[in-house]
């Protein structure tokens, strides 16, 4: 079976196209318009978001609901907060993690997640990759849109488990033989192990089945900023397909949009020499609130042409 992600034929059942920026840049808009047209291409298409304070209810003008919404035909939207994301990793990882912790400090389980979320803030987002890693995997929708991938710090986080690992590698002979629990044969390193290689799953997934579109707007600091942003990606060998430079003001005469487009036009020039061999699309500001399928579908057709 060949599935299509926005447009370009791929062989897997993974066809995930991730937006991913700032906040307020637009990333839930672009989202929800090339949710929208992929369906409207006629895929089934979940737009899903990790977003701690999602709007894609919002942006649908629907009824926020932990989904998935049915929103049309072939359009769903789900939104995973960071409450639902951090129960479904504490019941699918949060023991093993705590057998490990609790053979070295005395801790109760419910102490012990609340730790592990404090000093692990990026902790649910290691969860929500690999919840849409399962959800492409079950290839129930023909492709997924993603508003808000982790990015950064979040990254970093992700390969805890290998620091951790390495770090007890370093003293084998007391760890290995520690044994996690009365209740477990396993050895905290294989535990540690298994925690291990789902990261690297994890990461594996996002250099390989995600599509990543970053969205800026024309500021100098944005504009700054993404340079960071391209070289990270690159670091962990992730592929950014399209530069989305968003909120572009247009210049209708008056003082104040002219010398603001003038401006934003700068940047976008600068945007556009550096990064000469990408793909590049720019998105005006328009006059109204972006809000239901109307809307959306404008922005869709100045995505997509
Ligand atoms: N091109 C645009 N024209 C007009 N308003 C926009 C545009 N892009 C985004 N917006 C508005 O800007 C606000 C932030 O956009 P949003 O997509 O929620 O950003 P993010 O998800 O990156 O935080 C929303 O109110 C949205 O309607
Ligand atoms: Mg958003």
């Amino acid at each position: 079976m060949i599935l299509y992600n926005l447009g370009m034929p791929v062989n897997s059942v993974s066809p995930v196209t991730v937006f991913a920026g700032k906040g307020g840049v637009g990333k839930t808009t672009c989202a929800a318009a090339a949710a929208l047209h992929s369906a409207w291409q006629g895929r089934k298409t979940l737009a899903i978001s990790t977003d701690a304070t999602p709007s894609l209810a919002h942006i649908f003008d629907e009824p926020p609901h932990p989904g998935p919404v049915q929103v049309e035909s072939n359009l769903y939207f789900q939104e995973i907060g960071i409450r639902e994301a951090r129960q479904l990793w504490e019941d699918r990882f949060g023991r093993d993690v705590y057998q490990v912790f609790s053979s070295f400090i005395d801790l109760p389980y419910a102490d012990f997640t609340e730790f592990m979320s404090s000093v692990l803030p990026g902790l649910a987002e290691e969860f929500m990759v690999d919840y849409i890693r399962e959800l492409c995997q079950k290839g129930e929708y023909d492709a997924v849109v993603w508003d808000t991938a982790p990015l950064g710090q979040t990254l970093a986080l992700l390969e805890t488990p290998s620091l951790l690992g390495s770090h007890l590698r370093l003293a084998p002979r007391i760890y290995t033989h520690l044994r996690a629990g009365a209740d477990t044969k396993e050895s905290i390193l294989a535990i540690i192990r298994r925690w291990e290689s789902l990261s690297a799953v994890d990461m594996e997934f996002l250099r390989s089945g995600v599509d990543f579109n970053i969205v800026v707007i024309a500021e100098a600091l944005a504009v700054n900023q993404l340079e960071g942003i391209l070289a990270e990606m690159d670091r962990y060998g992730f592929r950014v397909s399209r530069l989305i430079i968003n909120n572009l003001a247009r210049d209708d005469g008056s003082g104040f949009l002219h010398e603001r487009s003038a401006q934003q036009r700068s940047y976008l020039e600068m945007i556009n020499q550096r990064y000469k061999g990408r793909k590049i699309t720019a998105v005006p500001m328009l006059p109204h609130e972006i809000k239901g399928l109307d809307r959306i579908r404008e922005i869709e057709t100045l995505l997509f042409g």
